[in-house]
């Protein structure tokens, strides 16, 4: 086998650190000297500009430029700036136009503006006082992005769309009050209020869920829960260097972190015989969305892109251990650029842990006696973000036999509606489920975007469609038994669009024609989907359009450095057809060259009665398994477990 050299040289590893808190000051004195930082500016993202991977592993590495987008929440200018501070100056500079390529991604400043405004306007009171709703202290304004302009008067405004919750008291969860049918659409730049929409009259859901307050669970604490300890007292068997290069059991990653897309992991090579070989260059969740499928007229635009909309890494939770992570946990900060532009540190954001994994592989033999086993065990490195009502951990996995695993936990609060009612003939109603009594919570979808820059034992790389296959009957298949493997090669990007099939067991190979393995086939790595729903919208539809990504599982595109974001790079009311649907016109080549995987997997979300009032976390992923990159199991070489837990032939707490 031939084996590449390490492809991660220092200067490479420093090129590509995550963002320091002294490049965000340095980006904002510049910023500001270029007079493009008024009083009125926002920061919308700050984030390193990706650097070309060609020139990068050419040597050619030049200074860390840094993306910024603009926007001045009183004219609505927008800036999409890239800055060098090394070289102290602006590099590029281009003013956005709304209507051809939407918005900034929202600030937060225009999370408490809309409520303040709204909370004047006339019409908007007289919606609430016909429904009884006097007390505007009581009353949540819910700022929604507002997919894209449906009249002239909408049209290049920076837009939110509102609905208005009832909460009670300070403690109460506003979530469990939605007061349904009134549809407010605020300019946030001029604070206008352009319309307000009373479509229907339904009833304010009354009853609480304050599942916070222990005074409100009417219920004993669960009896009978000892405590479970997790100790490892040689400490973690990681480590991680200045750049954040985390080294594990033969794996070997650079942990960064991005306001946009959160962690971002890059260089991942795992040692083979004591030689590190690559598997992906960088990934990330570029993109999610949740589309709601309530098509009725006070909520049917209702869609959040959370990374190009949201922009999710800046949510991040600062987390607690022993709550949101146990066992022997490093902590790494992020930090970001707050709406000021300034460095904003996000303590604890990133967490990282090893963890028991099960068996890892085992097996008594009848013929010669022997009876092993070996525990797996996993590295975890992951963040959580709360996004409006709700919350999602994401969390990658490395385990010790190569497996790369990928899951998203949701939780966190339901959206809301008024549920209207069965029919007539007592049918349900079609768009959402009852939670409580006249409380409802559309169906929806929640849409991810794996960007998976892949480099299997060197950047050229090459996908195949392998499914199941039953052979048909013939002389070489007697009897109809034959189960066989179709392999199909994906060629070109017209070509690699794929949907899952389970009914297949359908996965993808990427493999590397340019290297072997000791068999003499090439070596890869299969990406192994969920196979749930893409997006369920019309193709004619705006969401369709603008989220066109989430309609395949499977897209491949060969590298280009500025192809980061599936639904293009503003996505925040962009008309669409930007990202992943433009680039694939050309129909590119992508066999045996640079490729990028595009992965969309998710829930489609039928809120469950036990989904309220908070939500048991619900779990969406994929999983990357080596396949013929190792001439055997790579994992021979794993101990027998440590310490005094395994005795084999032993009993312990044994019952007869
Ligand atoms: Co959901």
């Amino acid at each position: 086998m031939t084996s590449p050299q390490h492809p991660v040289a220092p200067l490479v590893v420093a090129a590509l650190a995550t963002v320091g808190a002294s490049e965000i000051s340095a980006v904002h004195a510049i910023l500001h000297r270029a007079g493009l930082v008024t009083p009125t500016t926002h920061f919308a993202y700050l984030g390193l500009l990706e650097p070309d991977k060609r020139e990068l592993f050419a040597g050619d590495i030049r200074s860390r430029h840094f993306r910024v987008m603009l926007v001045d929440m009183s004219s609505g200018d927008q800036h999409d700036v890239v800055v060098s501070p090394s070289d102290d100056a602006i590099v590029t500079d281009r003013v956005l136009d709304p209507v051809r390529d939407g918005q900034m991604p929202v600030v937060l400043l225009e999370f408490g503006l809309v409520e303040e405004v709204i909370h004047q306007d006339e019409r908007w009171l007289a919606a609430m006082a016909r429904r009884g709703l006097t007390d505007v202290s009581k009353l949540r304004v819910n700022p929604l992005s507002a997919q894209v302009a449906q009249n002239d008067d909408e049209a290049g405004r920076r837009l939110q769309r509102c609905f208005t919750f009832v909460q009670n008291t300070p403690e109460d969860l506003g979530w469990a009050h939605p007061v349904d049918g009134v549809t407010v659409i605020i300019d946030v730049v001029t604070r206008e209020v352009l319309d307000v929409i009373d479509y229907v009259d339904l009833p304010v859901p009354q009853e609480d869920g304050n599942f916070h307050l222990a005074s409100w669970v009417d219920e004993p604490p669960r009896a009978g829960l000892k405590p479970i300890e997790i100790t490892q007292p040689e400490g973690p068997s990681f480590t991680i260097d200045e750049n954040q290069v985390l080294s594990w059991a033969g794996w070997n990653l650079q942990v960064a972190f991005d306001q946009r897309e959160g962690l971002v992991l890059r260089n991942v090579t795992i040692e083979d015989h004591g030689t590190p070989r690559p598997v992906l260059y960088r990934a990330s969740i570029a993109e999610m969305m949740v589309p709601y499928g309530d098509p009725s007229p006070q909520r049917w635009f209702q869609n959040f892109f959370d990374c190009g909309e949201y922009l999710l890494g800046g949510f991040a939770n600062s987390l607690e251990f022993g709550c949101d992570c146990i066992g022997d946990i490093t902590y790494l900060d992020a930090v970001v650029a707050g709406n000021d532009g300034q460095p904003r540190v996000i303590p604890q954001a990133i967490c990282i842990h090893e963890e028991d994994a099960g068996i890892l592989w085992k097996h008594s033999d009848n013929w010669n006696g022997s009876s092993d086993s070996r525990r797996n065990r996993r590295l975890v490195v992951s963040f959580f973000v709360t996004v409006g009502n709700y919350d999602y951990g994401f969390y990658w996995y490395f385990s010790l036999d190569g497996k790369i695993e990928f899951e998203v936990k949701a939780t966190g609060i339901v959206f809301t509606s008024a549920y209207p009612g069965d029919g007539a003939d007592g049918s349900p109603y079609p768009f959402a489920s009852e939670l409580a009594p006249g409380l409802g919570a559309p169906y929806h979808q929640h849409l991810f975007s794996a960007r998976l820059d892949m480099m299997v034992d060197g950047l050229d790389n090459s996908v195949d469609e392998l499914e199941a296959m039953l052979m048909p009957r013939g002389p070489q298949n007697p009897h109809g038994t034959g189960i066989t493997q179709r392999v199909t090669r994906l060629h070109d990007e017209s070509e690699a669009q794929r949907m899952a099939d389970n009914s297949k067991g359908r996965v993808w190979l990427v493999s590397n024609p340019n290297v072997q393995n000791r068999l003499g086939r090439d070596v890869g790595y299969a990406l192994y989907p969920e196979g749930q729903p893409t997006l369920l919208a019309d193709s004619e539809s705006d969401i369709y359009r603008r989220a066109t990504f989430s309609t395949r599982h499977l897209w491949v595109t060969p590298y280009e450095p500025d192809e980061l974001y599936p639904a293009g790079d503003f996505v925040n009311q962009h008309p669409g057809g930007a990202g992943l649907p433009e680039w694939v016109k050309g129909n590119r080549n992508v066999e045996n060259t640079d490729i990028v995987l595009w992965h969309t997997f998710g829930l489609t979300h039928f809120p469950r009665v036990e989904d309220w009032p908070i939500m048991p976390v619900d779990s969406t992923g994929f999983v990357l398994k080596p396949h013929g990159f190792f001439g055997r199991n790579p994992s021979l070489d794993v101990p027998e477990s440590m310490g005094d837990h395994c005795h084999p032939g032993g009993e312990h707490h044994a019952h007869h």
